[in-house]
């Protein structure tokens, strides 16, 4: 496709709000696990959840029917306004969110019985730290391989970041599982899928390259022809195709 083309298409796909990407059209081979319903299996109707880097809040709203209490918490002041603005009044009482950095947790020890931490920074002390003893943390982060065709194009890594950017809260799950091994906690299920994943169409490649964004320098001026590759190199009957790699890990505090 030409610049003028991929152009056309960028803008008139809508900006991300907060962390939602429902207006993309996707498919995917079948994955072995579903992440509401692996955190569901770990609520009760007393639960005190703490989600850490919750973004515009999606995640831990669509599970409060299942908690009795939970807090949202982000560093961008940005994600936690529309978090804010995504709170129906009717959770008002149950569900609360926070600028908070994931390193710098303001609550005692022990104030929760599960910790949830999904595609985002973790710092394991504390995270362990908040958590009762017994409590669980769950935490599903987007794998190294990650839609390793379009990432070898632009020569970042899955989260759009170059080479010499910093890296110092990304954790893989193998680390993970051993620094809560040695902060003397139970892994008690840990998982990877690695699976077919397609754009179904241009717009929604473009819609999800400008909302990681990927790379982190993104802009369709700077990038349409290595867009233009992609589209060229892995555009299929089904759709653009590339994959989708996960990493999942329950651990127990004792
Ligand atoms: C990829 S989004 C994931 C949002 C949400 N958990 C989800 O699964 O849809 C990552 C989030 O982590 C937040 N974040 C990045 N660094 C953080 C940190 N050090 N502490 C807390 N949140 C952070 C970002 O602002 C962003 O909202």
């Amino acid at each position: 496709m030409n610049h003028e083309e991929l152009r056309r298409i960028a803008a008139s796909v809508a900006t991300r709000r907060g962390w939602d990407f429902a207006s993309m059209r996707t498919a995917r081979d079948p994955v072995p696990w579903d992440y509401p319903t692996v955190v569901r299996a770990h609520l009760r109707p007393t639960s005190r959840v703490l989600d850490i880097g919750t973004g515009g809040g999606e995640k831990i709203l669509s599970l409060a029917p299942s908690f009795g209490t939970g807090v949202g918490i982000d560093a961008s002041a940005e994600m936690i306004a529309t978090a804010c603005e995504n709170l129906p009044a009717a959770l008002a009482g149950k569900v609360s969110f926070t600028v908070m950095p994931a390193e710098s947790l303001q609550f005692p020890a022990a104030s929760f019985d599960v910790v949830l931490n999904r595609h985002a920074p973790l710092d394991l002390a504390e995270a362990v730290r908040v958590l009762r003893p017994g409590g669980v943390c769950i935490t599903q982060q987007v794998g190294a391989r990650n839609t390793r065709n379009i990432c070898s194009v632009f020569g970042c890594d899955p989260g759009g970041a170059y080479p010499d950017e910093d890296q110092s809260l990304r954790n893989t799950i193998a680390v993970l599982g051993r620094v809560f091994r040695e902060a003397g906690c139970a892994v008690t299920a840990w998982g990877e899928y690695d699976v077919r994943y397609w754009f179904l169409d241009v717009a929604s490649l473009l819609f999800w390259l400008q909302a990681i964004p990927l790379p982190h320098d993104f802009t369709i001026e700077r990038h349409w022809r290595q867009v233009d590759r992609i589209i060229a190199a892995c555009g299929t009957q089904q759709g653009i195709e590339t994959n989708e790699h996960r990493e999942l890990l329950i651990a127990r505090k004792p």
